[in-house]
């Protein structure tokens, strides 16, 4: 699902210097897989999903995602293969306030060609993490895990093949961070393939395999046959 090989990620700072975020890293995803990706903060994680989810094309080395080589692909063919392949979670759930739950699960059925049953399907993803009686309320009138529940509906609206996730939990108290993460176990099994950047020891458990980013390298921190304690079957 993932390859990227020796990849490096620099940014200029404001007063010119370079700053190497990425030196050489490579990484292999299988379809199916759950990963957890952790590192300390500024080792590069948000980097490297911008990077695999084509959000950044300023990187050198060579990405593949689903299939797709990231190299020389235009803006108008990235957004293709996000919208085709990729769903994003981040830690703040951008949800648009002024859009009911239901409205923020279908936006991604505005860019492109939306289905015939678009809001059905925004209805039953919706029931599918749990929202089914909410799905008018606007974001303030939800608790931050149902805000995070309906990012995630949202996420799976394209039914992407791999979801990047952004410390999904990072802005969850513990016990509705446990949920986020059931659904996670749940949409795994199913056969999604996710990458999970995450401070969250829940999340790693739960995770097949855990990596950590450093000094720019992934480097393995549990390899996938070994399973934690209370982790994923
Ligand atoms: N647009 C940018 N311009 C310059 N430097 C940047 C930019 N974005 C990120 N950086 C730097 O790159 C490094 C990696 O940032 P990144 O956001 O990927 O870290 P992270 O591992 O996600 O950290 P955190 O755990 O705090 O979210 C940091 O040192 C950061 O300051
Ligand atoms: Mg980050």
């Amino acid at each position: 699902m993932i390859q990227a090989r020796d990849v490096s990620k620099e940014y200029v700072d404001g007063d010119g210097t370079r700053v190497r975020v990425l030196d050489g890293m490579s990484l292999d995803v299988a379809e199916g897989e759950f990963v957890a990706v952790v590192g300390s903060s500024g080792s590069g994680k948000s980097t490297l999903l911008h990077l695999l989810g084509g959000l950044d094309v300023d990187y050198r080395g060579e990405l593949a995602v689903g299939g797709v080589k990231l190299r020389g692909m235009g803006d108008k063919a990235l957004a293709r293969f996000r919208n085709a392949h990729v769903g994003f979670v981040f830690q703040s759930f951008h949800l648009i306030p002024n859009l009911s739950a239901v409205e923020n699960v279908l936006l991604p059925s505005h860019f492109g060609a939306a289905p015939a049953d678009a809001r059905k399907r925004a209805e039953a993803l919706l029931e599918r993490v749990g929202l089914g009686a909410k799905k008018d309320r606007a974001p303030v009138r939800l608790s931050g895990g149902e805000r995070q529940r309906v990012a995630i509906a949202r996420a799976l609206f394209n039914q992407p093949k791999l979801l990047l996730c952004d410390e999904p939990t990072g802005n969850l108290d513990a016990a509705t961070g446990s949920g986020v993460i059931s659904l996670f176990q749940e949409l795994h099994k199913e056969g999604l393939t996710l990458l999970c950047v995450t401070h969250e020891e829940r999340m790693s458990a739960a995770a097949g395999r855990v990596l950590r980013l450093k000094d720019g390298r992934l480097v393995e921190e549990r390899a996938g046959s070994q399973v934690a304690a209370g982790g994923a079957p």
